[in-house]
């Protein structure tokens, strides 16, 4: 297997490079990652050269259209599907929201959606509202011990044939365990449902091979992919023609507008075509070659992926042998992501604030995953110490915040 070459990794990262986080070894990326250095020159480029309204018939106008789909074209191939199957939209949060409306007009008060409690809110609370318009609700729960949601217990919800939609995490961002998607999605096919699943604490750690996964939906947030502000939607044609439109009446035919009823943000629509040249660099500099894009995109997965898992098992040892600490999710690296919550005898935002102190850039609170939490038994008030990293980190920087973590717990 290629090993990840981090060093070049970190050469596409101006922020490893910004004299203003020199020092700082950054474990809050599951909030917000570092942003790409081609993400960052195309939006100054479109912001300096293109900042005009897209599509009109004189050359900064085209550009800029053109730059914008070709941001659509490249990630919906990387993801493997169709241009108009992919959305941008604000946020995930606000894309979650908007499906929402729609699947409350597609039900009509009829029929079940399943919720979990293991997701974070942007993917429950939109969702649970519609028990107000008649809809059955019906939570697939997590253990409240190990975190963990059981696709067995899936069984049961399913059984009657009534659920529509199935909504869950590919992982969940205080639990850190992978889920089976391709699985899960598999069963809710079987008995009648659509699947949408929350991958935007997934997504960081290699992109979503939409055909692999099986999904109806699926979302996530590119800011936290190394890219900009934007919220970003896999709708699959068949789910994407059975809910109503919610944009223009008179864009309904086109897939990619029907569940984007804001304007796009131009400047950072198109900005999102750096993500796919920052995967495109990678598969480059470590294969060589020229496959399609999908498969770049699988390759790029499996270096990230295994950069992590290597750095993560150390993380995961040191914490799983205190006993002043209660680890969320699995212990063993193989099983889970790079975001790693603790819940402790304190409030966490005041250890977070403490490993500031040592040049460790990490978060306590309850990181909008309070069901979980609380399900878990754990005070959202006093919250979790989250670290998460991502393939740009290292191990130097893994082993830096082992050493601060021993200091401050
Ligand atoms: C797992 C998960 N889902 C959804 C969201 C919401 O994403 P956005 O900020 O794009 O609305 C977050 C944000 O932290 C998240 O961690």
């Amino acid at each position: 297997m290629t090993p990840l070459d981090v060093d070049f990794v970190r050469a596409q990262f101006p922020a490893f490079a910004s004299p203003a986080l020199a020092g700082q070894a950054f474990f809050e990326n599951a909030g917000g990652s570092y942003m790409c250095r081609p993400v960052i020159e195309r939006l100054v480029r479109f912001y300096h050269d293109r900042k005009v309204q897209p599509y009109a018939p004189f050359p900064a106008s085209q550009l800029a259209g053109a730059e914008m789909d070709e941001a659509r074209t490249r990630l919906a191939a990387l993801m493997g599907i169709k241009r108009d199957e992919l959305s941008f939209g604000p946020s995930t949060s606000a894309n979650t929201y908007v499906l929402a409306q729609a699947v409350r007009q597609w039900l009509a008060g009829k029929g079940a959606i399943v919720v979990t409690n293991q997701d974070h809110e942007a993917n429950s609370g939109v969702w649970r509202r519609l028990a107000a318009d008649g809809v059955e609700l019906r939570e697939w729960r997590i253990d409240p011990d190990s975190g963990h949601l059981d696709p067995d217990d899936l069984i049961a919800l399913l059984a009657d044939g009534k659920v529509r939609l199935v909504c869950f995490p590919h992982c969940s961002n205080v639990v850190g365990e992978i889920n089976p998607v391709a699985e899960i999605c598999a069963m809710a096919r079987a008995a009648g449902a659509y699947s949408c699943v929350d991958g935007v604490s997934y997504a960081p750690h290699g992109f979503p091979d939409i055909p692999t996964l099986g999904s109806d939906i699926y979302l996530f947030s590119a800011y936290k992919t190394y890219g900009p502000h934007q919220g970003i939607m896999a709708i699959r044609r068949g789910i994407g023609a059975a809910l109503p439109a919610q944009g223009h009446y008179f864009n309904a035919a086109d897939l990619s507008k029907r569940f984007t009823p804001a304007g796009p943000d131009h400047a950072q629509v198109a900005a999102c075509a750096g993500i796919a040249d920052y995967v495109d660099a990678l598969y480059g500099h470590h294969f060589g070659g020229n496959a399609a894009p999908l498969a770049r995109g699988r390759a790029v997965h499996g270096l990230m992926r295994s950069h992590e898992v290597r750095l993560l098992q150390p993380l995961l040892d040191f914490l799983a042998r205190r006993n002043d600490v209660r680890l969320l999710g699995p212990s063993r690296a193989e099983a889970r992501a790079p975001t790693v919550a603790v819940a402790l005898d304190r409030p966490a935002e005041s250890v977070a604030a403490a490993l500031a102190g040592h040049g460790i850039m990490a978060g306590g609170g309850d990181f909008y995953a309070v069901r979980p939490l609380e399900a878990m038994g754990i005070d959202p008030a006093r919250g979790v110490l989250r670290l998460s990293f991502v393939h740009y980190t290292t191990q130097a920087e893994v082993a830096r915040a082992i050493m601060a973590l021993d200091q401050v717990l």
